[in-house]
């Protein structure tokens, strides 16, 4: 049996972030179990917590063991306690350090309708039905990055600025993703009335001509914002900037029943950096009261896109839907119908499932 060890560095963060990340590496500790594999999983302080032990939401040696790692898998940071303190050092700025350090200039939100929570959808059943949609965000650039000036108490400004090679990076990706899935990718921007936005458009236009298999549309961002709500199911892959990604995704997250649902991956020219797209949600931190499904289904999408691990992804998301079709919800997710479990009850029913899947499944190897 050959055994290739892979170093994941774990990075728990702030409020529910460690009881999440907690849930996720057993569920990697599963797959080890069943196959062979062996991962290194190695903890490191940032956000919050190491502001308050270091001074600094991303302390170096956390930087340098996630560059030099396989992956990265990272709960959520921030919380009220950290909130005053300045753009810049604040806990988000290092989440963004870390973005930047590990050359994540792609970020991928996967939004699938499952049907046993069809009924949480804030929308009719026959609206979402199968909806399937893969949120392609630029995530290197844009106003996220651009110059954040306060001109004394009355006037503060955020520049968005985009450069032809970032465009055509991320979308190079998309149209990628694209042909792989549906072949219908929609660019989103508001051409209308940015500069920024021309570009996008003209640039992720000239790029269509090498992708003749895939059906290219521009919406503008209020559009794309409101065909979410009313035809969700008509999105494949969507590709925009860095802002309107962040915005869309929550928007669409909400339509498949919670934002704890939803992993994400991001990626570039460095380590891939895995994390549900939740937040710290420091009003039920310590309570095993967090939905770990968004991190648990982050560990699919990297046993999948950086290990290679297909079956063992595939196993992992159909433990994660066997347990929420049998009506077992954390509170997020809860309707009248359903059994209310905690984190752990709930990680421990899909990790229960997932080792029956990967006995039955070869593994990958
Ligand atoms: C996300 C988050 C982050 C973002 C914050 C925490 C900086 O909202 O990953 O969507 O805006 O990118
Ligand atoms: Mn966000």
């Amino acid at each position: 049996m050959s055994v290739k060890k892979k170093t994941i560095v774990l990075l728990p963060g702030d409020g529910i972030g460690p009881e999440v990340t907690a849930a996720a590496a057993s569920v990697l500790r599963e797959c080890e179990r069943a196959g062979r594999h062996a991962w290194e999983i190695v903890e490191k302080p940032m956000g919050g917590c190491a502001i308050d032990a270091y001074g600094s939401p991303l302390p170096p040696d956390t930087l340098a063991a996630c560059q030099s790692a396989d992956a990265v898998l990272l709960g959520a940071v921030g919380g009220p306690r950290w909130d005053d303190l300045p753009i810049g050092k604040r806990c988000e700025s290092g989440l963004l350090a870390l973005r930047k350090g590990l050359g994540s200039y792609i970020n991928v939100r996967p939004i699938r309708m499952r049907d046993s929570l069809l009924s949480i959808s804030p929308l009719k059943a026959e609206r979402v039905t199968g909806c399937d949609i893969e949120i392609v965000r630029e995530l290197g650039g844009g106003i996220y990055f651009g110059e954040h000036r306060a001109e004394g108490a009355e006037r503060a400004s955020d520049v968005e600025a985009y450069s032809v090679p970032e465009i055509e990076r991320v979308a190079r990706y998309a149209f990628e993703r694209a042909t792989k899935r549906r072949k219908i990718l929609v660019s989103v921007d508001k051409a209308n009335i940015l500069c920024s936005s021309q570009l996008w458009r003209k640039t992720v236009t000239r790029l269509a001509a090498g992708y003749a298999d895939v059906k290219l549309e521009h919406l503008l961002v209020d559009n794309a914002a409101m065909q979410l709500v009313l035809a969700p199911r008509q999105f494949d892959v969507i590709v925009t900037s860095n802002l309107f990604g962040d915005i869309l995704s929550d928007a669409a997250a909400g339509l498949a029943g919670s934002i704890g649902l939803i992993p994400s991956m991001s990626c570039g020219d460095g380590t891939p950096l895995f994390e549900p797209i939740h937040g710290s949600a420091p009003a039920i931190a310590g309570q095993d009261k967090a939905c770990p499904v968004g991190a648990i289904l982050s560990v699919a999408m990297m046993l999948r896109e950086t290990f290679g691990l297909g079956k063992e992804a595939n196993a992992v998301e159909r433990a994660v839907d066997s347990v929420l079709e049998r009506g077992f919800r954390t509170a997020d997710i809860a309707d009248p119908l359903t059994t209310p479990v905690s984190c752990s009850r709930l990680t421990a029913m899909v990790r229960t499932d997932l080792k029956d899947l990967l006995r039955r499944a070869e593994p990958t190897g």
